[in-house]
């Protein structure tokens, strides 16, 4: 029998998922709850599939796998699997990068307007019998400079987004070559100039080595002390101590975040009191129109594999 496992939290009902691997001959499908590093190794040792979302897939639980073969993260970031040790093992690594593309792209230019809108203090304004804009300003858009921290495929689809509202963009991401960047518009540039000549900046940066704290003190002191940072790829991209530090002292003007370095409970607090911070849990690409998408761009993953073919989205360079 070959195993397949999902070790994904209760959001993700794996219902197509079922149907689709019992078409496929002697396989089976276990959706198991496994909290800790031990939990996860008794779960998965014998599985030649490995679903997942959130578990830390790293070098001692990767060392315990017999039989795996696969992994496929339902999502698109993949930064809690050790990628080397999967590979050095003969493990390929999957994402799902479509499933969720357009949702977070929505919600990377809600967050730019609800900052630039001052959408929250209003709101709060209203619910305390403010009627009038407590000093505030909302900023116009149109004709402002967005930088693009990453132009992958929410960067682009934000670029799109951001042209409709006349937005002109700027974009730094040394592995994308200037023919795209030129078809949709933009500018490439340095990391500097971004920062420099950006009113918005937006990230979309997958978190690794050379993307961990990319913004910190001395890029935030670079910024125009009007400028919006909304960020819905990966809370480690930005230093937050130092945002906070840079927010309190009036060195950018608001945020919009939808990731955080803590995600589990640890956020530092002073975030909640920084004015013009527009905060949501890491809920960009939930819609129920991505998770239909989640479901099918996984199963099928796993099915063009188990078929014998080599499976879609490898991030492990296998
Ligand atoms: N908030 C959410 O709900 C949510 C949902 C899905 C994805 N995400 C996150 O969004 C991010 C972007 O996703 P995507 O689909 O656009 O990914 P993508 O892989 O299509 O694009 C990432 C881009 O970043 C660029 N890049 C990599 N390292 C860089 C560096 N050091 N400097 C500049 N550019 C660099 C790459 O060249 C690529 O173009 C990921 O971190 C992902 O985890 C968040």
């Amino acid at each position: 029998m070959r195993k397949i496992v999902s070790l994904a939290n209760n959001t993700v009902e794996p219902s197509y998922e079922s149907m689709a691997f019992s078409k496929v001959p002697d396989t089976v499908f276990e959706s198991v709850v496994a909290k800790t590093e031990e939990e996860v190794i008794a779960a998965t040792h014998d599985a030649e599939v490995i679903l997942f979302t959130a578990t830390k897939l790293n070098r001692n639980v990767i060392s315990h796998l017999e039989k795996c073969r696969l992994m496929v993260r339902y999502g698109i970031g993949y930064d809690t699997v050790d990628l080397e040790a999967a590979r050095e093992k003969g493990i390929y690594v999957c994402n799902s990068p479509r499933y969720g593309v357009i949702d977070v792209a929505e919600h990377a230019l809600s967050l730019i307007f609800a900052a630039a809108k001052n959408l929250v203090a209003m709101n709060d304004n209203i619910r305390n019998d403010i009627w009038h804009s407590n000093g505030y300003q909302n900023v116009r858009l149109m004709g402002k400079t967005v930088g693009f921290l990453g132009f992958g495929n929410i960067g682009r689809a934000v670029c799109e987004r951001t042209n409709a509202c006349g937005m002109k963009g700027v974009v730094y991401d040394p592995y994308v070559n200037d023919d795209i960047i030129l078809k949709y518009g933009a500018k490439k540039a340095t990391f500097d100039e971004v920062l420099e000549s950006a009113d918005v900046i937006t990230c979309h940066l997958p978190l690794n080595d050379s993307t961990y704290h990319i913004l910190g003190k001395e890029q935030f002191e670079k910024m125009k002390p009007s400028a919006i940072l909304v960020n819905t790829s990966r809370g480690g991209v930005i230093n937050e101590a130092e945002l906070i530090d840079a927010l309190e002292k009036g060195e950018i003007s608001g945020v919009g975040l939808d990731v955080f370095e803590d995600e589990c409970g640890g956020m530092d607090k002073r975030l909640l009191k920084v004015k013009n911070a527009v905060l949501t849990p890491h809920v960009a690409w939930n819609t129920p129109d991505a998770m239909d998408t989640l479901h099918t761009e996984v199963a099928d993953n796993v099915v063009k594999y188990l078929n014998g073919e080599r499976p879609d989205s490898i991030v492990n360079g296998m």
